[in-house]
């Protein structure tokens, strides 16, 4: 399936569940002094999810246009020597302002990978967050995932706040989150012992999708503050989702990236595969 088609499929999917389908905002974000770049689908409802400000929908879904250089979330330095690490990418997220929370947020996703997108459900691995420095675990999501997804126990796995706690930046909305990794296969290398599944660095699996349940806003004094109407808000790397559906081990050899890879190649007079060196060059260009 093209990437076109993939990013088609999806909106239309969450505007057959009422989402208003938004376009992406400006990669420079409009007022935020916080941040230089738009690093997520729900920087530009931010002030939505803290309430202040409203807007005419409780539901939205976007194909957001993101870059991640500086600050935090960025993976500059694995850019172009991993297979699915990049500096601009599109996000494709679903958002709830008050309206759904976890129950549907996991249920939109399930059905949407496995039915809408025809994948493997038994390739899947979800994450919950396990609880650190005073916040509670996600008991809920766990038992979502379980009793109501139906994933057998060992395929849930929870981790701690680097992996399945997200913030913005260092002051605003944030929560706990529920991440969704595909096996993509075992022949690939991995540093460790033992392969730590979900939670391992490899390329054996890959973070698709994650979905933030916004309970929180944080202060500059990095004080936790529950959010009056707790939201959604999900992220889902459009390249990687490409990568998985046109069954390639890396987001540089989809439709979306490998006819640039070719003609950054020709002008340099280079041919993509022929020098590791010169393949991450081409990759980081
Ligand atoms: N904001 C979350 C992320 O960037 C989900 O969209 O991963």
């Amino acid at each position: 399936m093209n990437a076109r088609t993939i990013r088609k499929k999806f909106l239309d999917y969450f505007e057959s569940k009422e989402h208003q389908v938004v376009r992406s905002s400006s990669i420079v974000p409009a007022d935020d002094p916080t941040l230089y770049f738009t690093n997520a689908g729900m920087v530009q409802f931010k002030n939505v999810f803290v309430g202040e400000e409203s807007r005419s929908y409780s539901r939205a879904c976007t194909s957001q246009k993101c870059l991640r250089v500086s600050g935090k979330h960025n993976d500059l330095e694995n850019v172009g020597r991993t297979s699915r690490h990049h500096t601009f990418f599109e996000m494709l997220g679903n958002f709830s302002f008050g309206d759904y929370f976890k129950k549907e947020a996991i249920g939109f996703a399930w059905e949407f990978l496995t039915k809408t997108m025809g994948l493997d459900e038994t390739r899947f691995v979800a994450t919950v967050f396990a609880g650190e420095d005073g916040i509670p675990g996600d008991d809920e999501a766990f038992d979502i995932w379980h009793k109501e997804m139906g994933l057998p126990k060992e395929r849930v796995q929870r981790l701690g706040k680097a992996d399945n706690f997200w913030a913005m930046g260092d002051t605003g909305p944030c929560g706990p989150c529920s991440e969704l990794h595909y096996h993509q296969s075992d022949e690939v290398p991995c540093n460790e012992d033992k392969c730590l599944g979900a939670a391992c660095e490899c390329d054996r699996w890959v973070e698709v999708w994650n979905l933030v349940f916004m309970q929180f806003n944080r202060d500059d004094k990095g004080a936790f503050h529950p959010l009056k109407a707790p939201g959604v808000d999900t992220g889902m790397g459009l390249e990687r989702l490409a990568a998985v559906l046109q069954g390639q081990l890396s987001t540089y050899d989809t439709d979306l990236l490998m006819p640039i890879i070719h003609r950054v190649a020709d002008l340099a007079g280079k041919r993509y595969g022929d020098n590791g060196e010169d393949d991450v060059s081409l990759r980081v260009v």
